[in-house]
């Protein structure tokens, strides 16, 4: 029984190395990255005081919370038990002097676009890192500009940076071409200015937490689930709240197919956001044999929340696609790691979003995987991968893609050998934790 688990002198990268140790202990993920950007940006543009407890304090939630900064509103440290946020009410936004910068993180630029566009009279500037500059942008500008939204974009109003001068904009029904929350919050933001109804239709139903924080800040959304149909009556005038973050599901999946990988092994992740828009993690795990089970299921500012435990099994590969690929688009990195050590084929399929996230992501995690021994087809939209059993740890990169780091790394858990996974400090995006709750459950001190 041996565990090599230490970062390099640098920080920069993680080597690992695990032989006949078992994951174990209680862990506390951190808070929802999602619910976490859509508290700060209601809490901003409402009346009154915002206060929100387990926010996530990693890299995407501070660009979110910088951005409002610089539009004038007062947010307490993010590190605090209780972040308070000083709402000056959407239209008391002040036109930036600088430009705004969403680093790395696409919600915070898509989802403050809707609300910047229909600020009349002010000028803003946003960009973000190089992966945010490469990300696709036409998918809300091209909706916004529909709404009469004055919208400058590079590469022929496809990429960041923006610029953006606020406008009238007019209500619009919005068939999406794409499942994507970040584009229905993007427009459903924009509505709250709007005189009348804006709807997004989607292809299938993706996250719902912005139609429900909306309700619960006070603004009228009418909703279709089963047609994926959202609906926003403006103008709209929010008024703070007390918000609770639950835990990340996309977080809890690291942890979810540790467990089920490594031998032995039994886990219980608390406080896990299970929000139906989310879970399809846990679907096709149950699907593939693992042995989960949800205890003290309660509901925590209008969202479902558990505690899960999880226990190693002997997984057998399955098909990921269609309706339920929205409900794991983040999951999927993960899912191809717990794929490779099951028996039989999986199929990943409907999943060419995966190219367009931090990193090419499809691209990627073949890659990587392939370099542990994996047999894995890249297909133009998902994987197909056929189970081995095991992994052999070599040097592999997270191409700065925080989902990658931490994919490669409980990949490395299950491997023979030393892995060494460079650039593991991308983890921090989504999960400044990740690397001291890894030593906790192989049972290492903090
Ligand atoms: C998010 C929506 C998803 C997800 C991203 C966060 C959100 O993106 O991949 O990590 O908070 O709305 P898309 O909606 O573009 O698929």
């Amino acid at each position: 029984m041996s565990i090599t688990l230490k970062r390099a002198a640098d920080g920069q990268n993680l080597i690992i190395e695990l032989k006949d140790v078992a994951l174990s202990g209680k862990i506390h993920i951190p808070g929802d990255k999602s619910i976490s950007h859509r508290a700060l940006i209601l809490g901003a543009i409402s009346s009154g005081q915002t206060t929100i407890e387990g926010l996530l304090l990693g890299e995407d939630p501070r660009s979110t919370a910088n951005c409002f900064e610089a539009m004038g509103v007062k947010i307490s440290p993010l590190n605090a038990e209780k972040v308070t946020v000083e709402g000056i009410g959407l239209e008391n936004l002040q036109e930036p002097n600088d430009v705004l910068q969403a680093g790395n993180s696409g919600t915070t630029m898509r989802l403050i676009l809707g609300i910047l566009a229909a600020q009349r009279g002010k000028f803003f500037t946003i960009t973000g890192d190089s992966s945010l500059r490469s990300r696709p942008m036409s998918r809300v500008i091209k909706p916004l500009q529909q709404m009469g939204a004055a919208i400058w974009a590079r590469k022929a109003n496809t990429l960041a940076p923006l610029a953006i001068s606020g406008s009238k904009l007019l209500p619009l029904e919005y068939h999406s071409p794409i499942a994507s929350a970040q584009v229905k919050s993007c427009l459903l933001l924009a509505g709250l200015a709007i005189e009348g109804k804006t709807t997004v239709i989607e292809p299938a139903l993706s996250r719902d937490h912005s139609e429900r924080m909306l309700e619960a800040f006070g603004a009228k959304i009418e909703r279709d689930p089963i047609d994926n149909i959202a609906t926003i009556i403006g103008p709209a005038s929010l008024t703070g709240q007390n918000v609770v973050v639950p835990g990340d599901i996309s977080s809890a999946a690291f942890w979810l197919v540790a467990a089920c990988i490594v031998e032995g092994s039994q886990l219980t992740i608390k406080n896990v956001g299970i929000n139906p828009t989310r879970t399809g993690v846990l679907e096709i795990l149950q699907e593939m044999g693992a042995d989960l089970s949800l205890e003290n299921e309660r509901m925590i500012t209008r969202e479902p929340v558990a505690d899960i435990h999880v226990k190693y099994s002997k997984l057998k590969g399955c098909e990921i696609s269609g309706a339920i690929i929205p409900r794991l688009i983040d999951e999927i990195p993960i899912l191809a790691v717990a794929a490779v050590f099951a028996q039989g084929t999986t199929v990943i399929k409907d999943a060419a979003e995966l190219r367009v996230k931090e990193s090419d992501r499809l691209a990627v995690i073949a890659r990587e995987l392939t370099k542990m021994g994996a047999k894995i087809t890249e297909l133009p939209d998902g994987l197909e991968i056929t189970g081995s059993g095991s992994l052999v740890g070599t040097e592999v990169e997270s191409y700065n893609d925080h989902r990658i780091a931490m994919s490669l790394a409980i990949a490395a858990l299950g491997a023979q050998k030393t892995t060494t996974i460079k650039g593991v400090e991308a983890a921090t995006i989504s999960y400044p934790n990740f690397i001291a709750t890894l030593q906790s459950v192989c049972g290492m001190e903090e």
